[in-house]
């Protein structure tokens, strides 16, 4: 496995694998890797000949209070784990050097970025959907994975491939969780082990929302007030940013369910903001 720095040499690369015939897949990640990112480099290992892991904080998709600053940062680490994973290339650009001047050209996804993490974090699709656009010109892999953890992000990508014609085949992989059901995350890292233990308050939340979507409930209000009181009652400190039950389609609210929905959240533990989200249908 190789570690490269620079645009030229990871595109020259990739073109002459295109040139070859060769499948190319591409695995954008902002590192800190964990089991969730080495399952879609797996994926991608077992469907593409060549596979292109991105490691890059990518600047313009954080607040300017969020964590950029603090995101655990350990290319050595990750080279080892991405290399077990069987990547072939690792696309480690700087941020001056993907940003050489502040950019003026933005790529932005409307209505599916309306509500849920597009409403509490300003600014961060289109930072994610720009950098995406960058890394897929740069790359241009025949397949691009995705977690579905990031369920929006998800959709939000797939809908940008389809309408500016970038003619990539986005692959969803599904969430990988720790044993007691917490999704994982290099945000994880942040939590402290109380923290910890109550973070699987998400993931129990969604399964109260599943057992109740089976035992026939179809008002999401029902559903929504459920989720928070047990998330309230278990962990009285959390801070919901969001619970929500969205088209699982548009990403937009809806107040009963019929056919697929998404129910997602975003809940504070000790600070540190976390999501998780399942699909279901009816
Ligand atoms: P990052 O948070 O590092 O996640 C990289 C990819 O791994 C995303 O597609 C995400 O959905 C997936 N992923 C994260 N946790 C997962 C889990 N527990 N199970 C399965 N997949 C998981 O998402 C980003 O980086 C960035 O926004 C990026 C797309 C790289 C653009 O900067």
């Amino acid at each position: 496995m190789k570690i490269i720095k620079t645009i030229g040499e990871i595109r020259a690369i990739s073109e002459s694998a295109r040139a070859e015939g060769k499948v190319v897949g591409l695995v954008p990640t902002m590192g800190a890797l964990h089991e969730g990112h080495l399952a879609l480099a797996g994926r991608a290992r077992s469907e593409c000949d060549v596979i292109i892991m991105s490691i890059f904080v990518n600047p313009i998709q954080f607040g300017p209070r969020e964590d950029f600053a603090a995101y655990p940062r350990d290319l050595e680490t990750d080279a080892k784990l991405a290399e077990a994973a069987g990547v072939d290339y690792i696309f480690a650009p700087e941020a001056s050097h993907m940003y050489p001047r502040p950019p003026l050209a933005f790529v932005e996804v409307s209505v599916l970025t309306d509500h849920l993490c597009g409403a509490s974090r300003p600014g961060h699709f289109r930072g994610v959907a720009t950098v995406v656009t960058k890394l897929f010109n740069i790359t241009r892999p025949h397949r691009a994975y995705f977690g579905m953890k990031d369920a929006q992000q998800l959709r939000v990508i797939r809908r940008m491939n389809e309408d500016l014609d970038f003619g990539i085949e986005i692959v969803p992989v599904p969430t990988v969780r720790e044993k007691d059901g917490l999704a994982m995350s290099s945000r994880n890292a942040y939590l402290s082990p109380e923290h910890r233990a109550q973070a699987v308050i998400l993931s129990r939340s969604l399964k109260l929302a599943e057992k109740l979507v089976k035992d026939g409930v179809r008002d999401t209000g029902v559903i929504k007030g459920e989720m928070r009181r047990l998330i309230l009652s278990e962990v009285p400190d959390a801070s919901i940013d969001y619970v929500e039950v969205v088209d699982d389609d548009t990403v937009v609210p809806i107040e009963r369910i019929e056919g697929r929905a998404l129910v997602a959240l975003a809940v504070r533990i000790g600070g540190t903001r976390l999501i998780d989200n399942v699909t279901v249908v009816v």
